[in-house]
């Protein structure tokens, strides 16, 4: 395991994946039931964003930097900006630190809400570990595990609190990955039908991508939404084209918010004019 997320935290994917998630959760949470929360790839949790990996990189400058004078602020991007600015210390214009997705999730705990972080590679579980012990007299309960995240997304489901938010964020570092993220959602999917499942993948080579929708479109879930954003036209290898969320059983508004919001996102986080937004629904 080679990837690192603090070169890459704040960036223009992680806008769309927190906010999207966030909103989600802040939506789940309208009811007055426990809701399980589970992040199968939940990195450390903390990112500084003054340190040397976010500096090397600068992903953040095109990310998040380029929404924190947002005002107003649309209600997709609404508990997403107010977590980031609180969590992250915003301080005249400034923001030292990113929350990441274990961090966000859990600052939107209720009492009786759960939130299980899978991070298998040791120094991010240590930190995340860590991290999470400070919260320790806020709402809801956190656990960190050491579990692989593709096994977690069939033991942790269906939760016994009949009610699930899962966020599916692997580093896509396996060639195999991909065809891995299909699979293990459809099978986490038929034991649990009705989890609010957020899947995030990159978008760099587009038959990738057209591959997964197509099994997608083949398979029994039905009320998909993807949500993507284009940063550059073309195929590669390494570059991250853009991103996109594949979104099984959303809440019956954010279609309607996404639709409102990706054009802004758009315009916000891209420096050329080849950017794109697409929504569908398989
Ligand atoms: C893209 S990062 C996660 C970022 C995080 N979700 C966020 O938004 O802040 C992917 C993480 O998955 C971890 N990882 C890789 N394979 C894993 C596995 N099989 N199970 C759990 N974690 C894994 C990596 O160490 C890395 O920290």
């Amino acid at each position: 395991m080679n990837y690192r997320h603090a070169y890459h935290a704040g960036n223009f994917a992680d806008v769309l994946k927190h906010a999207v998630a966030c909103r989600i959760q802040a939506y789940m949470a309208a009811k007055a039931k426990p809701l399980l929360v589970l992040d199968t790839h939940a990195g450390a949790g903390a990112y500084d964003l003054t340190g040397p990996e976010a500096d090397r990189t600068g992903e953040y400058r095109d990310g998040i930097a380029r929404l924190l004078d947002l005002d107003p602020v649309p209600p997709l991007l609404d508990p997403y900006l107010e977590r980031v600015r609180r969590l992250g210390g915003a301080r005249n214009g400034a923001l030292p630190a990113y929350p990441g997705s274990p961090w966000l999730l859990a600052d939107g705990l209720r009492d009786g809400d759960r939130l299980v972080a899978c991070e298998l590679e040791p120094t991010a579980h240590q930190d995340l570990a860590h991290l999470m012990r400070r919260r320790a007299n806020q709402p809801g309960t956190v656990k960190v595990r050491a579990d692989d995240g593709w096994a977690a997304l069939t033991s942790f489901l269906p939760p016994p609190e009949r009610r699930a938010l899962v966020l599916v964020d692997p580093p896509y570092e396996a060639a195999d990955d991909f065809p891995r993220l299909a699979e293990r959602f459809l099978k986490a999917h038929r034991r649990f039908p009705t989890g609010v499942f957020v899947l995030w993948y990159p978008v760099k080579q587009r038959s990738r991508v057209d591959a997964l929708h197509a099994t997608l479109r083949n398979s029994d879930p039905k009320n998909l939404l993807i949500a993507e954003l284009g940063l550059y036209p073309g195929e590669s290898d390494s570059r991250l084209n853009g991103c996109g969320l594949v979104i099984a059983n959303p809440p019956y508004t954010l279609a309607d918010e996404l639709t409102e919001t990706l054009p802004l996102l758009n315009t916000r986080l891209t420096k050329t004019t080849t950017g794109t937004h697409h929504l569908i629904t398989l």
